[in-house]
């Protein structure tokens, strides 16, 4: 069966106290566990114990969990990693709280990402038996849950490559310099599952952050993250709008430690059999931003 999902990322803040205050209050992520130095997440329509840990010191993404059906899975991906020629270590069960064991691998862009087979469950908030539509007394934006980063490095051809080849990921969108046979990659969206991305590519420097974002359920909800944005005066990248590229419904903005988050919606479902959607780098402003056909400087320039 393959990857899952992307399951959590463990990113770097600069304050803990005042990225809890973010993500607890503004983006109404429920607070699950806290260590001397880590704070860990869930969003209420996810099971697993969490799907984001931030780390005090620094900024940026320390590692990126994906989730695998299988346990054999783990020693399948483990060999055709090796074979592929990228780092690969084993970890071990709690080396990450309430985590399987599983196996570490650094991606040709040095970001670091770890495949698990199992984390322990809680539960929706919702429950399970006759569940209603959502929790009654949402905080902020009230994130369902984690939904795909996009990661920035240099070698998006063999980045992409390992995922495909190694993870079973396939690329939904692609960008490109030109329609060129050997026009350079600019950057990639990649699905393991129904989702128009789990993970996206970027070509720049190596092991950086653009983004994470969470799965919202609509229009209308893109739309009230914004306001709750507002109302708590966090920065605004850009938005709400509508990308090109997946077609989905987003607004970027930063937590305190200057992280881009972003609270999606929509976009298609995405099929392994179907064709991979192409932009050149002419028509790549509207790809990305919809209505404004351009692009702004912050968007493309910073990353942590
Ligand atoms: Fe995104």
């Amino acid at each position: 069966m393959g990857v899952l999902r992307m399951g959590y990322v463990h990113a770097r803040v600069t304050d803990l106290a005042e990225a809890r205050d973010h993500y607890a209050n503004t983006l109404g992520l429920y607070p699950v566990l806290e260590e001397s130095n880590r704070l860990f997440f869930k969003g209420w329509d996810e099971w697993d114990h969490h799907s984001l840990v931030l780390e005090e010191g620094g900024v940026g993404a320390i590692k990126f969990g994906f989730k695998v059906w299988d346990p054999a899975d783990i020693d399948l991906y483990e060999k055709r990693a090796q074979a592929f020629g990228v780092e690969v270590h084993r970890m071990t069960k709690g080396e990450n709280p309430e985590v399987s064991d599983g196996i570490r691998i650094t991606l040709p862009t040095e970001h670091v990402i770890e495949l698990y087979h199992s984390m322990t469950a809680v539960g929706l908030e919702v429950g399970t038996h006759n569940p209603d539509a959502f929790p009654r007394h949402l905080v902020g934006i009230g994130a369902p849950m984690l939904d795909h980063a996009l990661i920035v490095g240099d070698d998006v051809e063999n980045t992409e490559r390992f995922f495909k080849e190694v993870l079973d990921f396939y690329a939904t969108e692609r960008a490109v310099a030109s329609l060129d046979e050997d026009a350079g990659l600019i950057a990639t969206w990649l699905s393991s599952g129904n989702k128009v991305h789990d993970v996206a590519i970027l070509k720049g420097p190596n092991g950086k952050l653009h983004h994470f974002a969470f799965q919202m359920r609509d229009w209308s909800d893109i739309l009230h993250s914004a306001d709750i944005l507002t109302m708590d005066d966090v920065p605004i990248d850009i938005g709400p709008t509508r990308h090109g590229i997946t077609r989905g419904e987003t607004i970027y903005f930063f937590d305190p430690s200057g992280n881009r988050n972003e609270t999606f919606a929509g976009g298609y479902t995405a099929y392994r059999d179907r064709p991979t959607m192409v932009w050149t780098a002419d028509q790549l402003a509207k790809g990305i931003f919809y209505h404004a056909r351009e692009l702004k400087d912050s968007f493309t320039s910073v990353f942590t």
